[in-house]
């Protein structure tokens, strides 16, 4: 089974992770969590090169980039786990790149098609979640968390969340956008909802589509 997350940042994705991670284990699955870019050391350094660094790196650099990190974390981790019947849950996969790159960038939606489905060696999650939050909620939440105040310094921002309002809106869309795509395994959350009520509702939607999973 191979679960995702997705949902701009600051939507409390790693939370709702960790919830059904305790809630799967504590079930007797075992369960792998990871998150993306990252995962392996290559993909790490690829991590730091894209959020941390200071260059600008060109649009298809950064498509490249994060597609290069996740070829590594798929075929070295996740395609073994799952072989293995480990439960993998993932913190953001290739809907990410076609949220933030496709729509938020605006590169050419059918040419992300290949290059995800190269990066990823055809796998496809089996369900995904995706918290949804306007981006100006999503800046507050994360701020507040942190406890600075909300004029806050620009530095405290990573490469890509310098990439402002506009970008981030359109990244929103991108992701409704995916909901209406794809149906199947798509299911859209409204993040303004309390944590344990989301954790609620991702549970039983993952027994109303994998009951032999819970019984
Ligand atoms: P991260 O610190 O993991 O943020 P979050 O908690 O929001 O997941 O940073 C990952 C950043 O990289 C985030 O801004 C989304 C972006 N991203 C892409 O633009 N494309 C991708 O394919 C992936 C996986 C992430």
């Amino acid at each position: 089974m191979f679960i995702t997350f997705e949902g701009i940042d600051g939507a409390g994705k790693s939370t709702q992770v960790k919830k059904l991670r305790k809630y799967l284990t504590e079930k007797g699955h075992e369960v792998l969590t990871l998150r993306e870019p990252g995962g392996t050391v290559v993909a790490e350094n690829i991590r730091d090169l894209l959020l941390t660094s200071k260059h600008d790196i060109t649009p298809i650099g950064e498509l490249l980039l994060f597609s290069a990190s996740r070829a590594e974390l798929v075929q070295n981790v996740i395609l073994p786990a799952i072989e293995s019947g480990i439960t993998v849950i993932a913190d953001r996969f290739y809907d990410s790149t076609t949220a933030y790159q496709g729509y938020g960038r605006g590169i050419d939606l059918q040419l992300l098609r290949q290059i995800n489905s190269i990066a990823t060696f055809g796998l496809e999650p089996d369900i995904t979640f995706c918290l949804d939050i306007s981006p100006e909620d999503a800046l507050i939440r994360k701020f507040s968390e942190k406890s600075i105040p909300l004029a806050f310094d620009e530095s405290e921002l990573d490469r890509m969340e310098s990439s402002g309002l506009a970008f981030y809106q359109r990244v929103r869309e991108g992701y409704l956008k995916l909901a209406e795509d794809e149906k199947r395994r798509f299911v859209m959350l409204d993040a303004g909802n309390k944590t344990e009520h989301i954790h609620d509702l991702i549970k039983q939607r993952l027994a109303a589509f994998y009951p032999d999973f819970f019984r």
